[in-house]
């Protein structure tokens, strides 16, 4: 489980996160919403290391995240799969996922076996370098890459932006599944809510910093209010 509290994060001036608290459980979709710039970004990348925040606790289990270097709290289990993907496009889909692949206990050829299996596409791909695959392949490769170094939460940071609805409808069946059968705890932010809402068990909503709603999937899917102002989901 992942444990949020009042977590406050500044760029210079800029407030990006204003005493955010919630709870991701574990092996469930958390999903978290809200418009550009409401700090969903800022917030993945404050639980895994790459943001210090000016104020507020991320507690891993009984772990304490803050202060933590993100090597360490990529070593801990917490894979990120980053916004734009960060896969190498110079680099081979096996050598992206090699670099995934740094801090096993696995052996090398196992994990890969088991992303292949996982991800058909991307082993028939395998010698070909990242910068020829498409969007869909492309996201595939970077959540594998995360996946590869086994991690117990995933966060991911809008997998579905630019891929057609066939191929997010399809990355978001492979997200419920994977988080079912590697029992993940999965923190999904989307701007997309419709589709996140569908896989998610819980959400949490972001407004310019700050949680504006916090509860079951299905109970903001429904609420008007949230959908109209900033779910920008149509009634
Ligand atoms: N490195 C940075 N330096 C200064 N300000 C930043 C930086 N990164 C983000 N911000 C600001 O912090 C706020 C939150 O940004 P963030 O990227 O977390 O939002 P987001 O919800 O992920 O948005 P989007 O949906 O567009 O990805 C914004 O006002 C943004 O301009
Ligand atoms: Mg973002």
């Amino acid at each position: 489980m992942i444990t949020v509290t009042s977590l406050s994060v500044a760029y210079g001036a800029v407030q990006a996160l204003r005493d955010v608290s919630f709870q991701a459980g574990a092996g469930q979709i958390t999903a978290v919403l809200g418009a550009n710039g409401a700090g969903k970004t800022t917030l993945l990348r404050t639980i895994s290391g790459l943001v210090t925040p000016t104020q507020g606790r991320v507690d891993f289990g009984s772990t304490a995240l803050v202060g933590r270097r993100a090597e360490e709290i990529a070593r801990l289990g917490v894979g990120h799969v980053p916004e734009g993907r960060g896969v190498i496009s110079e680099f081979t889909v096996e050598e992206n996922l090699r670099l995934g692949s740094m801090f096993n206990k696995t052996p090398l050829a196992k994990g890969l076996a088991e992303q292949y299996e996982l991800f058909p596409a991307l082993g028939e791909r395998r010698k070909q370098h990242a910068a020829k695959l498409s969007g869909g392949e492309r996201q595939m490769l970077a959540m594998a890459r995360a996946l590869i170094a086994e991690p117990t939460v995933l966060l991911l940071d809008e997998p579905s932006l630019g891929l057609a609805p066939l191929v997010t409808a399809q990355l978001m069946k492979t997200i419920k599944d994977l988080c079912e059968k590697k029992k993940l705890t999965v923190i999904l932010v989307e701007q997309n809510a419709v589709t996140a809402l569908r896989i998610s068990s819980h959400a949490v909503v972001l407004n310019l910093g700050r949680v504006v709603a916090d509860d079951d999937a299905s109970v903001i899917g429904e609420d008007e209010n949230l959908r109209q102002y900033y779910l920008g989901m149509s009634s």
